[in-house]
């Protein structure tokens, strides 16, 4: 597995990141996530070459960060863990965000309700120290903490050394930039995929030209880019993919058109003995910009199948066409 520098903090990571927020469970992931399994995939990912960790307290309410901290004994040394702070449930400190598996999620970036966020994500992991610690969402009014404030606690982390890196997610241009005014932010998190391409306008070639790392996430469009959800695959109206707003792509109509779009990339599977899946995740971790692609994986197949994909280099030509092709596809129909 290839390994790529964390911006200019030091550290490196795999390529292909294992994203945690399925192993969070609950009515989001349909209810049906198994902690042995969990922990038994977590093992041999890291085994197997992956060290970049991606989860998350808002993740199944601590439940994805505990089972990263089973699964990381014994292993601690080969492992980056990156978790999040900034979606706040204990209480009204923070702005409206979200409901989400019966809680009220506010956005919170207040030092306060960090300090409380870090010491129980340690606990969670039973870890000294985060090697990537990443505000989930921005503040937003009506208690919007400053940029430099936020800043200014995270850096004070970082000297205390409960974290070694600052990562940011889901920020805009202008909030990347302030960002990166108060202290070195070693990588960006974000949504991209081969449908989903709007970062390539800006927040991609800043963080090419600032060397800093990108954490790609939904790449495979929550298992829709896989091919395997078929056009009878029914999703429970409180899971996350029945969230027309999101993942309009799920949408049947829309669905069919990712299915063709696949199913043309047929003698490509064949000429790089490849699935879908290694496709889509080579072709995301090959553009411009894009350093670190987080996968979503339940169990130990999806992990082998997404390990393939770090041994498949895509030609420029093969590159091009798959762009060629998921240009031509244009934008999801919203219904
Ligand atoms: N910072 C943020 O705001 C934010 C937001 C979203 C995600 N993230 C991070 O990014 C990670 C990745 O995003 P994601 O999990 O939402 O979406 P994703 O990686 O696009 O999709 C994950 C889902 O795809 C399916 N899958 C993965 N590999 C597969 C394979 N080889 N074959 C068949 N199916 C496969 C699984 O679906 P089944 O469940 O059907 O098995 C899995 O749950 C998250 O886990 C999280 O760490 C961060």
């Amino acid at each position: 597995m290839e390994n790529r520098p964390l911006g200019e903090s030091g550290i490196e990571a795999s390529v292909v990141g294992f994203g945690t927020w399925v192993l969070g469970g609950g009515t989001v992931w349909g209810n049906d996530t198994n902690d042995r399994e969990s922990i038994y995939t977590l093992q041999a990912a890291i085994d197997e070459g992956i060290n970049l960790i991606d989860t998350a307290p808002a993740y199944g309410w601590g439940r994805s960060e505990k089972v990263v901290g089973e699964a990381i004994k014994g292993r601690r040394d080969r492992v980056i863990v990156a978790t999040k702070c900034g979606l706040w449930t204990d209480d009204e400190r923070g702005s409206f965000f979200t409901e989400m598996a019966g809680r009220i999620m506010r956005r919170s970036l207040r030092p306060d309700t960090i300090q409380i966020e870090i010491d129980r994500s340690l606990r969670n992991l039973g870890v000294d120290c985060i090697d990537l610690y990443q505000t989930h969402w921005p503040a937003c009014p009506p208690d919007k903490t400053p940029i430099a404030e936020t800043m200014e606690c995270l850096l004070k982390l970082k000297e205390q050394g409960k974290i070694r890196a600052i990562g940011v997610c889901n920020v805009t241009l202008d909030e990347l930039k302030e960002h990166c005014a108060c202290g070195p932010i070693a990588s960006d998190q974000f949504r991209y995929s081969m449908l989903y391409r709007d970062p390539e306008r800006d927040i991609l070639p800043f963080c090419q030209a600032n060397r800093i790392a990108t954490l790609t996430y939904m790449s495979l469009e929550q298992g829709l880019l896989t091919g395997k959800v078929g056009m009878d695959r029914v999703f429970k109206p409180d899971e996350f993919r029945s969230n027309a707003d999101w993942n309009t792509w799920f949408l049947l109509p829309n669905r069919k058109r990712v299915l063709d779009l696949l199913a043309g990339w047929r003698d490509l599977a064949d000429k790089y003995h490849a699935s879908f899946a290694q496709l889509v995740i080579s072709w995301t971790a090959a553009q411009a910009g894009a350093t670190h692609v987080l996968c979503g994986i339940r169990n130990v197949a999806q992990l082998r199948d997404n390990l393939g994909a770090a041994r498949i280099k895509l030609d420029p030509a093969d590159l091009a066409r798959m762009r060629r092709d998921v240009v031509a596809l244009g934008e999801p129909a919203r219904l």
